[in-house]
C-alpha cells in the first residue's frame, strides 16, 4: 500500500473482530514505531503491550471510576459523561491488544519521539489490515507509580500514548477535514 494512501484512508477504530493480534506483527510494528525522527538521536521511547482482556477490562473500569469521581480536574472530558458512565462502555473497545507508548523523560524531546513512533504505527499497521484508536482517556490510569511498577516500566519514563490495535469489524470511509490553515505562505 502506498503512503499516502495509508495517510489518506487512516481512521481511528472502534470495533473489532475476535482476532488476536500476533506478537511478531506486534513486536514489528513497534520497530517500525522506532524508526521515527527522535529528537538528539535519544529515541525517548519505551512501550508495553497487554493482550488480557480481563485486565483492560478492570482498567477500563478503574479508568471510568477514577475520571468520574476527578471531573473538576479534567474539564475537557464532560462532554464524555453520558459514554463514562454507561456501563457498558469499555474506554478500549474490547480490542486484543492495548500498545502503551512511554517517554523517558531524560530527553527533552519525548513526548514529540513517542508521538511520532504512534504515528508511524498507525500507519504501518493499515498495511497489515489493523485498525488503532489513540486512547486519551487513558492518560492517568496508565500512568501510575502502582500501573508502572506492575508493568516493569521505569519510573522516568511517562505515559504519552495509550493505543489499541485488532481487526476492524468494518472498514470506515477516509477522514475528512477542514481546510488547513495555512498562516503564511509567500
Ligand atoms: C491525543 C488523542 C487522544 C484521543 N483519545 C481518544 C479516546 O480516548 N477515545 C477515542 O475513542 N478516541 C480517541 N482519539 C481519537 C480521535 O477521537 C480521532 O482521531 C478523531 O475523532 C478523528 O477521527 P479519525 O482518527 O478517524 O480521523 C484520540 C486521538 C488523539 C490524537
Amino acid at each position: 500500500m502506498k503512503i499516502t494512501e495509508c495517510i489518506n484512508n487512516r481512521r481511528s477504530i472502534r470495533s473489532f473482530i475476535d482476532k488476536e493480534v500476533k506478537k511478531d506483527i506486534i513486536h514489528e510494528l513497534i520497530t517500525l514505531g522506532t524508526k521515527a525522527a527522535t529528537g538528539s538521536g535519544n529515541e525517548a521511547w519505551g512501550f508495553a503491550v497487554i493482550t488480557d482482556m480481563d485486565e483492560m477490562k478492570q482498567l477500563s473500569d478503574d479508568t471510568k471510576k477514577y475520571i468520574l469521581e476527578n471531573f473538576e480536574k479534567y474539564p475537557y472530558l464532560k462532554q464524555y459523561e453520558s459514554w463514562l458512565t454507561n456501563e457498558k462502555f469499555n474506554i478500549f473497545y474490547d480490542a486484543p491488544c492495548l500498545l502503551i507508548i512511554y517517554g523517558d523523560t531524560n530527553s527533552h524531546w519525548y513526548t514529540y519521539d513517542c508521538t511520532l513512533a504512534a504515528g508511524n504505527i498507525m500507519l504501518a499497521a493499515s498495511e497489515y489490515g489493523i485498525g488503532t484508536c489513540w486512547i486519551g482517556f487513558g492518560e492517568h490510569t496508565l500512568d501510575t507509580a502502582d500501573f508502572k511498577s506492575k508493568h516493569n516500566v521505569p519510573s522516568n519514563y511517562k505515559l504519552v500514548c495509550p493505543m489499541v490495535l485488532g481487526y476492524p469489524k468494518a472498514q470506515l470511509t477516509a477522514p475528512t477535514r477542514k481546510p488547513a490553515p495555512i498562516f503564511f505562505h509567500e
